[in-house]
């Protein structure tokens, strides 16, 4: 194990120095990891991932890009699984934020997690592009949230900024929407990143659930029951009447976690090196902020963008 380990670590500094590089939004640079940019660390993490993950058939894994609703759905499926554990006037969601529920794969420390001790069917949450994930993720069930792509650079670019080490200079809006619009950010391409998810999710629909931010807000007990079923954990009509899905759309929503002490106090760790300030987590919550932050060239170019890659997909952003 050790000389496997050894070997990731040498092939880890060989593709620092011979990757592509771009500039990071976070941290200086990004490398070009089959066709996606990605940090050194989360780099390092998906190639020992490759390695070392060993899935279960029951695994359920949320994917998502940065800022597209990945809190939101973390305190979503954890409530629909775990539905029957806890009660709604007192539920693990009232004393702990909804990224503690379940871990982030990129940022866990290998090899020494193997999350052996989570019980089935274990919810993991990954931001990696389909096109990136260990082989043996690919058979397991998987639900992607996207947004609308000018939200989520609105979004990325203040969380980031927040986050961004304090020996770069700060990141202008201007810049992070050229990187965007190059596809320059932790993750991205974001449409390639998206494409990867919709591809498979028509390939293979009972696999793969895709959802939209947009659609949640505007239907959220529609998208819920969806949600469940798919989850292989339906609503019955006794759970309908008695209001059980009202319950989970009210606790999970972005007024009620918010206000909550526990999502309002402290900071959660990724990995070794980043820390988030809980309430980062939650900003606004909302459809269209970016109008308060993008010009109409801006609105132009990246729906101009978007426009053209996804044509012939079928999907629409
Ligand atoms: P805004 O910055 O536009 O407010 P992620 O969880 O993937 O990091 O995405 C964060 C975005 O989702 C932020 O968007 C955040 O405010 C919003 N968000 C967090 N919790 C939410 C909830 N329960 N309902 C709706 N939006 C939520």
């Amino acid at each position: 194990q050790d000389s496997e380990y050894n070997k990731i670590c040498e092939d880890y500094k060989h593709m620092l120095k011979t990757l592509p590089k771009g500039n990071g939004w976070r941290v200086q640079h990004l490398y070009n990891y089959n066709g996606f940019w990605l940090d050194s660390d989360t780099l390092k993490t998906n190639m020992i991932l490759n390695t070392y993950f060993k899935t279960q058939p029951t695994d359920i894994f949320l994917a998502s890009f940065m800022k597209t609703g990945t809190t939101w759905l973390k305190a979503l499926m954890f409530s629909i699984i775990n539905r029957h554990r806890y009660t709604f006037s007192d539920h693990y969601l009232h004393h702990h934020g909804p990224q503690s529920t379940f871990p982030l794969i990129d940022s866990e420390i290998y090899p020494v997690n193997d999350f052996t001790h989570i019980n089935a069917p274990r919810l993991f949450a990954t931001h990696y592009a389909r096109d990136i994930l260990p082989l043996c993720m690919t058979s397991c069930k998987f639900v992607y949230i996207c947004r609308d792509p000018k939200d989520v650079l609105t979004s990325k670019w203040i969380f980031m900024s927040k986050l961004r080490s304090k020996d770069l200079t700060p990141l202008l809006l201007g810049e992070a929407f050229e990187l965007f619009c190059q596809g320059v950010s932790e993750y991205g391409p974001y449409w390639e990143h998206v494409l990867s998810y919709w591809r498979a999710s028509l390939e293979s629909p009972d696999k793969i659930l895709f959802m939209k931010y947009e659609d949640m807000k505007k239907q959220p007990k529609v998208e819920l029951k969806k949600l469940a079923a798919f989850l292989g954990n339906p609503f019955t009509l006794e759970e309908v009447e008695k209001g059980v899905v009202e319950e989970i759309v009210r606790l999970c929503s972005f007024e009620n976690l918010s206000k909550l002490e526990v999502n309002k106090k402290g900071v959660e760790r990724f990995g070794k090196l980043v820390e988030v300030e809980k309430r980062d987590f939650f900003r606004k919550g909302e459809i269209g902020d970016w109008r308060n932050y993008l010009s109409k060239e801006m609105k132009d170019r990246i729906d101009g963008i978007f426009d053209e890659k996804l044509k012939g997909s079928g999907l629409v952003l």
